[in-house]
């Protein structure tokens, strides 16, 4: 089994080295070069992340790894080739894509994430669970950002792989990707260790800023401050970066990313007029709703402090209350 992990990692080091190589040649690669040229990503990314292009046959890779003596039952259960039905012959799994390799922490490409060129479904192909490669516990653009993690005890966390080189290319090298928007708590796991600050910036649709809950509420803990960045509906990462630039990114998403508490309150706040007497009681009832499930009491005690002064109510009836409403919820 350690044998198969590790040939297994061997056969996607030299697809890796391949995948790259068909991209930068001319002959093979104009396609996916294009595609990369038109959407602005830069040489110095394509280098950095590995980027790749498989041709649009469905033999160039598997021919490759026969005449290299790889095993091909390995590179199977990888995801990379597959057999056909009816005479068992393998073929190459990824076809006219970009290909996103997918990194370990030591940088080993343990999985590929495959784009379209066009609108072929699905948007992307990624290799299944394997030996090698736990969905779950992997963060795209990790081993990348790492050090820059480390350094600032800072984090980025996005939804895709674009927007991680997109994040990257702008100089925000913190980024990285759950690839999709349900974070493990293993990925969370992993960040926590080495920040202490996380900025949760997923795409700007209903999907996504949910899910940016749910995040916030997993990577949650001692000593963490955990914000929710917000962009223009319908926007992405990559999107918002291609339309107003990195430095804008930078301080209008990144520096103006709030705490989850304050993000639900101006929520909350959008739907009542607040200049309404009973919409402002109710407005306040909303938010001390949402404090019934915070159970640090130093963030609890902030939380109410603003209301207390916002609203001119004295934190002893505060406080009062929000125990009513805890003692109802429970
Ligand atoms: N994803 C996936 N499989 C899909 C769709 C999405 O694995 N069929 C993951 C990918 O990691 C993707 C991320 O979820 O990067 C976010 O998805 P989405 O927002 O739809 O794609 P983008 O990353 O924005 O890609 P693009 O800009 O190329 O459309
Ligand atoms: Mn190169
Ligand atoms: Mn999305
Ligand atoms: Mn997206
Ligand atoms: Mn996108």
């Amino acid at each position: 089994n350690d044998q198969k992990k590790k040939q297994t990692i061997e056969g996607l080091e030299l697809l890796t080295k391949f995948y790259h190589y068909l991209l930068t040649t001319a002959k093979y690669g104009a396609p996916g070069m294009r595609y990369l040229e038109e959407r602005e990503f830069n040489q110095e990314m394509i280098e950095r992340f590995r980027i790749g292009y498989a041709v649009d046959r469905w033999d160039t890779v598997t021919h490759l790894l026969q005449k290299r003596n790889m095993n091909l039952q390995y590179m199977a259960d990888a995801g990379i080739i597959a057999q056909r039905g009816f005479d068992n012959k393998y073929f190459d799994r990824f076809r006219n894509r970009i290909i996103f390799p997918i990194f370990n922490m030591r940088g080993q490409p343990v999985a590929f994430g495959g784009r379209t060129l066009g609108d072929a479904k699905p948007k992307y192909l990624n290799s299944p669970e394997s030996d090698v490669f736990h969905k779950g516990s992997i963060l795209y653009g990790f081993h990348l950002a790492r050090p820059e993690i480390r350094k600032r005890s800072q984090a980025v966390l996005l939804e895709g792989y674009v927007d991680v080189v997109r994040a990257h290319q702008a100089g925000v090298t913190c980024s990285v990707a759950s690839m999709g928007t349900s974070l493990t708590e293993a990925q969370a796991a992993a960040l926590k260790r080495i920040a202490d600050t996380i900025i949760i910036c997923y795409d700007s649709d209903t999907a996504g800023i949910e899910a940016s809950f749910r995040a916030a509420e997993m990577l949650q803990g001692d000593g963490k401050v955990i914000k929710i960045a917000k962009m223009p509906e319908g926007l992405d990462p990559d999107d918002y970066i291609r339309k107003f630039g990195g430095e804008r990114f930078k301080s209008d998403v990144i520096g103006a990313s709030q705490t989850l508490m304050t993000f639900k309150m101006n929520y909350l706040r959008r739907k009542r007029n607040l200049s309404d007497e009973g919409d402002r009681l109710l407005y306040i009832e909303d938010v001390l709703r949402e404090l019934t499930a915070q159970r640090r009491a130093v963030e609890r005690d902030h939380y109410l402090r603003l209301l207390s002064e916002e609203f001119s109510i004295s934190m002893d009836s505060l406080r009062k209350q929000l125990q009513q409403m805890t003692v109802k919820v429970q």
